[in-house]
């Protein structure tokens, strides 16, 4: 008789198996702003806005830790925005001094720059909008412009990796002409190649302050009942245009997405667990009704599991440290 139990014991569990988690495959996101005291994202308990002056001591416990990075994300006062987003390429901007510090003063770490006008847009969406006969729209070709100026800006002040997340056509190549042209061929780009319209994003949004004003983001991120053929797109157009990594976003709903584009592309797949995804087990564990550890763990597993080889999670922290504890001193 197959009695596949033969294979669970203690002592075989860990030899059968086939996925591995390490803290090096986890990439934390941060949310920096300019100054005053760290702030909790309120939909995201254990998640804070922090202050410039504090992003270094941070920056060591990733480090410390041992994750693989940090990606950046900037939050912006409401004052402080304009409609074309000047914040994210401003030489000046919260994010190009969040990298240079961090480069100083943190300089084992890797760190990653989201691409995106939306955290310093007010009217909050991914790129340059304008009054059409039916609406308004977001104007992709003049927001290519801008994403690559964010993206230089980004490479100039230190980043490791430009990660665009705009969903305009043609931003990846765009950032790769403007990186390559000013000297920055070296730097690889990180691209949010399939990112679904999800109502995931919204503890993100409620951190960045970047809900839009109006409409929704429909009309450049992906339609979540859209089949396979638009992330076989998506993701084909990028890998042309130059992007190095492909990723998936959100995770764990996309699962399927993640799977069929693993091995199509002779490039790395990372998946990211968003904003939803974090609030969604913050708040069953705060309940008592999930184990948070076993959950979190099981989820990284399901990503690592379906192909991808880096992870973008908020739990990256605390992760690392479970992890630690599962191997033992
Ligand atoms: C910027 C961007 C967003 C996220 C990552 N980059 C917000 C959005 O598209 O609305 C969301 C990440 C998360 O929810 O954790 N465009």
């Amino acid at each position: 008789m197959e009695r596949p139990r033969r294979l669970r014991s203690p002592l075989l569990r860990p030899l059968v198996a086939e996925v591995e988690l390490s803290p090096k495959r986890l990439i934390l996101p941060l949310f920096v702003k300019e100054g005053g005291e760290r702030e909790e994202v309120p939909s995201m308990p254990g998640v804070f806005r922090h202050p410039l002056s504090e992003i270094a001591k941070v920056g060591e416990q990733a480090l410390g830790a041992g994750l693989g990075g940090v990606i950046l994300f900037g939050v912006l006062p409401e004052g402080a925005k304009d409609p074309l987003g000047r914040g994210a390429y401003a030489e000046e901007g919260v994010v190009q001094r969040a990298i240079r510090l961090l480069k100083r003063e943190v300089p084992g770490l890797l760190v990653m720059a989201d691409t995106c006008l939306c955290e310093y847009t007010d009217h909050g969406h991914c790129g340059v909008v304008r009054e059409g006969p039916s609406g308004f729209y977001v104007d992709n070709d003049a927001t290519l412009a801008l994403l690559a100026r964010t993206a230089l800006s980004q490479a100039q002040a230190g980043a490791d990796a430009v990660a665009p997340s705009a969903m305009m056509d043609g931003q990846v190549r765009a950032i790769r002409e403007a990186l390559d042209g000013a000297g920055y061929a070296h730097v690889p780009i990180l691209s949010y190649a399939v990112k679904y319209a999800s109502a995931f994003y919204g503890p993100f949004r409620e951190a960045a302050g970047s809900a839009p004003q109006f409409g929704d983001r429909a009309g450049y991120q992906m339609d979540p009942r859209a089949g396979l053929w638009d992330a076989l797109r998506e993701a084909a157009l990028d890998d042309l245009e130059g992007a190095d990594i492909l990723m998936v976003k959100p995770a764990l709903p996309y699962l399927d997405v993640l799977r069929e584009l693993k091995g199509r592309f002779a490039k790395p797949l990372f998946a990211y667990q968003v904003s939803g995804e974090y609030a969604m087990l913050k708040a069953a564990a705060l309940r008592g009704w999930l184990d948070e550890r076993r959950a979190v763990l099981e989820s990284l597993y399901a990503l690592r599991r379906a192909g991808a080889q880096g992870l973008l999670t908020y739990y990256a922290l605390e992760a690392a440290r479970w992890l630690r504890e599962e191997l033992g001193p």
